[in-house]
Formats: structure tokens, sequence, C-alpha cells
């Protein structure tokens, strides 16, 4: 819903719209008769001829009719009430902008769609052994060529699961060109890394061990021998897997402990789940409005984003809307993507107010102006303060016109997303095991 109105009985009720559709037919038939006396005058038909004509014009008009009336009771009443009040602030006066928004009453129910939610509490481990060792290689420093970085020294799990850098800093100081990504909730995913080039959790642990700014180490045989080197991991890989560690079962252990970083329980699953006071009223017309322009097609719930959607294409294009000036002025347009193509896996939003700086080059630091960047890039809303609506001819990436007819968002209403975008952060998960200093 455009503003997200309370119901309104009077414009929503399907009586009227039956009214309306009978008081339709009845005034095209007064025309039609009219006309067609007209025309078979004009045409000098005999009465035979005008009846025919008669019967079928009138055939039309009822058809017209039956059709409108099909369509307008396949809407929800939602919907309909959302073209009225589309039209109606589609010059929105001062007074309302930003201020009238969602009302706070608003419910699950007010959108066709339900939203849906992750468990409170995340499912116990199968194998509780397995789970620590990959705990303890997860925090181990030792696998790195200078003995100073582990995995949770660009991911810590007390601090988001990121780090609070643009670009994580590895061996000796060396930066990469990419922002850290949170490991929480990362075993969701259908792809890894900003591109999606690893396919999952095993693969991706690949990555770093051997990356020249990250761990730094040789080779992955160097990283089983450090492992093999120490007599409390080769007696607990041989109580996990049986025998010796080799660098599939070090990635396996590992991709074990990252699949146990599930937070749920946000203000927002509480929400879901019937909690009425879980969200703030900010919050609430900003959960509408993530809905209503669009946010939710790319960062669907319960994950927030399409890449854990088990059949569902994980790349989008970003910039969408290429003549945007906020990219560029964030330099995110440099990195070409996905292979080069300008696509992106798409991040999930769960403790998204944790991971600052934003996207793949943390080149933004606040999340509003996060929010501000996506509305306008991938949505084609850029937030105005004169609230005017616009009709405009634009081309999206792929050079087709689309014809917009927006009301562009307001900075209340930017607020209000960001404002939601926080009740989805989740408690810290609980790490299982013990000896395990992050
Ligand atoms: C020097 C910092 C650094 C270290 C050390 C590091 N990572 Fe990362 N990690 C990153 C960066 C940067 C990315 C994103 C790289 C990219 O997308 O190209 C990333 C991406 C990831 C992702 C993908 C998340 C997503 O949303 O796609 C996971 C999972 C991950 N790392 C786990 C690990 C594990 C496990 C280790 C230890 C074996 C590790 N990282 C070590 C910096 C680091
Ligand atoms: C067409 C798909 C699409 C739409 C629509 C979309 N996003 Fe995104 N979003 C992406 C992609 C792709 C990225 C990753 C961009 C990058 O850094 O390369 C992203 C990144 C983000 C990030 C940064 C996450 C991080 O960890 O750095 C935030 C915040 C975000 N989106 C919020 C939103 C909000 C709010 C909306 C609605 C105004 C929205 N998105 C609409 C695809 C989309």
């Amino acid at each position: 819903m455009r503003d997200a109105k309370p119901y309104d009985p009077k414009k929503d009720d399907p009586m009227s719209v039956a009214l309306t559709v009978a008081s339709l037919a009845v005034i095209g038939f007064a025309v039609l008769i009219l006309v067609s006396g007209e025309l078979s005058q004009r045409l000098g038909l005999s009465f035979p001829g005008r009846v025919l004509l008669a019967g079928l014009l009138g055939f039309g008009v009822l058809g017209v009719a039956i059709k409108a009336a099909i369509l307008l009771s396949l809407q929800s009443t939602d919907t309909l009430a959302s073209v009225v009040t589309a039209v109606e602030t589609s010059v929105p006066r001062a007074a309302d902008r930003g201020v009238e928004a969602a009302s706070p009453a608003l419910t699950m129910q007010a959108r066709g769609m339900a939203w849906r939610t992750l468990p409170a509490t995340a499912p116990a481990p199968e194998n509780a052994e397995l789970v620590e060792l990959g705990g303890r290689l997860f925090f181990d420093q030792r696998l790195s060529a200078d003995g100073t970085v582990s995995c949770a020294s660009c991911h810590s799990i007390t601090d988001g699961g990121g780090d609070d850098r643009p670009t994580s800093l590895g061996v000796a100081g060396k930066t990469g060109d990419r922002n850290a990504p949170t490991v929480l909730n990362a075993g969701a995913l259908t792809r890894l890394f900003w591109d999606g080039r690893a396919a999952s959790l095993e693969e991706q642990a690949l990555g770093p061990l051997t990356n020249p700014v990250e761990m730094a180490l040789p080779s992955l045989d160097h990283v089983v021998a450090i492992v093999a080197a120490d007599a409390d991991y080769r007696a607990r890989f041989k109580a996990a897997f049986g025998a010796p560690p080799r660098i599939e079962t070090v990635v396996a252990a590992i991709a074990a402990f990252e699949r146990t970083l599930v937070s749920g329980n946000a203000p927002y699953d509480r929400f879901v789940a019937g909690d009425d006071a879980a969200l703030d009223d900010r919050q609430k017309r900003g959960l509408a409005l993530f809905d209503e322009i669009g946010c939710r097609a790319c960062h669907p719930d319960p994950w927030f984003t399409v890449a854990a959607e088990a059949r569902a294409n994980p790349y989008r294009k970003f910039p969408v809307f290429a003549a945007t000036r906020l990219p560029d002025h964030y330099d995110l347009t440099a990195d070409p993507g996905r292979n080069g193509t300008g696509t992106w896996r798409v991040p999930s939003l769960r403790n998204v107010a944790r991971t600052a700086p934003y996207f793949h080059n943390g080149a933004v630091d606040r999340l509003e102006d996060a929010v501000r960047l996506m509305a306008e890039a991938q949505l084609g809303r850029p937030v105005s303060t004169d609230g005017m609506a616009r009709i405009e001819i634009r081309r999206d990436a792929f050079g087709r016109p689309i014809v917009t007819r927006d009301r562009p968002l307001t900075e209340a209403e930017i607020g209000d997303i960001t404002a939601f975008l926080h009740a989805l952060t989740s408690d810290v998960p609980t790490i299982t095991g013990t000896a395990i200093t992050p």
C-alpha cells in the first residue's frame, strides 16, 4: 500500500465495487442505444439490420462489464485501496509526507503475503564434537603465515560476524578490496562471497587460508601440516572423522561450526510471531515500506536475501538504474562483480545494523545512506525534499524503457526503513564447546 492507510470500509467494500460495475453497465447500454440509433440512421439500416447492430454492440458492452467485474473481484481489497490511495497521493500535501505513512495498527494480515520468521532457537548441532573442532579451527591464529590472523580476526562472532573496516586487514597489515561480510547465518546462503563464486561453506573456507592478503599460507598442504602437528587436533580429527586431518575434513569442520551460527529471534521475528510491541511505530512503517517499494523482492524474509531461497537466482544487477549518482559517488561501479557482469550475490540483511560499513567495497558508513542508495540504484526511487510526483521515462541497466510515476521517497521514510532494519538484529549466537578464546 502506498501510504499503508488504515483499512477504509467505504473505499474497500466489495459491494461498492459491484455497484460501480453495475452503474457502468447501465450507462454503457444507454450510450449504446443512442449511438446505434444514430449509426443505423446514417447507414440507412433496415429494422433487422438495426437489431443486429444493437445486439453486436450490446454483447461488446456486456462482455467488457463482465470482464471488469471479474478483474475487480479478483483483486484484493487491499490492492484496490492502494490504487485509490496512489491516485490520491501522487502529489502529496507537504503535511502528509512521511508523517502519515503506515498506521501503527498495521498487522501482518494487512499484506497479501505472510511474513516468514526464523525459529526462536537454532537447532542443536547433530555432531557437537565436530562443531567444537570447527570452532577451534575458526579461532586458531596459527593457521596464518605470521601466526596473527584467524577466521575470527575478520569475522568477529560477538561483533556482528564481520569486522568494522571497509576492507579487511590480513597478515602483515595487508588489505584486499572487498568488505568482510558476516558469517552469521551464512549457512543459509546458496552462494558465498559478494560475487557468489563459492557454492558451499566448505568451498568458501579454502579461499582465505591461502589468500595472500588474508591468512597467506603457502598451500593447502601447509594448512593440513599445521593442524596435524597438534596432538589435540589429531585426537579430535580421529574422533570426528576416524582419520588424520585432511584439507577436506578441515574445511568440513569449519563449515559445521559456521552452520551453527544461526541468529533468529530478532525483534522482527518476535513481531511476526505475534508480539505487537516488538516493533515500534517507525519500524512498523518501515516494514510496510520495505514491502511496498520493493526491497522485499530481492531481500525476502526470513533470511532477507533471495540467495537463501532454494531455487531462486541469487544474483542481481547492481546498480539496476545505471544513470543514478550515488553508486559512482561511492566508487561502487569500479568492481564489475560476478565474472565482470555487474551482478552480485544479494546479501542478507539480518544483523545488518551491526555490519557497517556497507556494500562490497565497504564505502558506505551509515545504514541510512545504504538504504538511500538502494532505493535510488535498485528501485529508481530517489529521495527528495519537495515530494512532487514525477512522470518519467528512464532506462534500466538493460536499456529497457520504464515509465515511472512515483512519488519520491522522503528522508522520514528512509529513516523508517532504517529503523526497520535495526529490528533484524539478533542476540549473539551461543558458541558451543569449551576453551575457545574469541
Ligand atoms: C583478512 C580477513 C579475512 C579472514 C582472515 C577471513 N575472511 Fe572470510 N571474508 C573476508 C572477506 C573480505 C570476504 C569477502 C570476499 C569476497 O567476497 O570477495 C570474506 C567472505 C567470507 C564468507 C562469505 C560470506 C558471504 O556472505 O558470502 C565466509 C563464510 C567467510 N568469509 C568465512 C571465513 C572463514 C571460515 C575464514 C577462516 C578460514 C575466513 N573467512 C577468514 C575476510 C576474511
Ligand atoms: C534488485 C535487487 C535489490 C533490491 C530491489 C534491493 N536490493 Fe539491497 N542489495 C542488492 C544487492 C545486489 C546488494 C549488494 C550490492 C553490492 O555491494 O555489490 C544489496 C545490498 C544491500 C545492503 C548492504 C548490505 C551489506 O551488508 O553491505 C543493504 C543495507 C540493502 N541492500 C538494503 C536494501 C533496501 C533497504 C532496499 C529497498 C530500498 C533494497 N536493498 C533493495 C539487491 C537489491
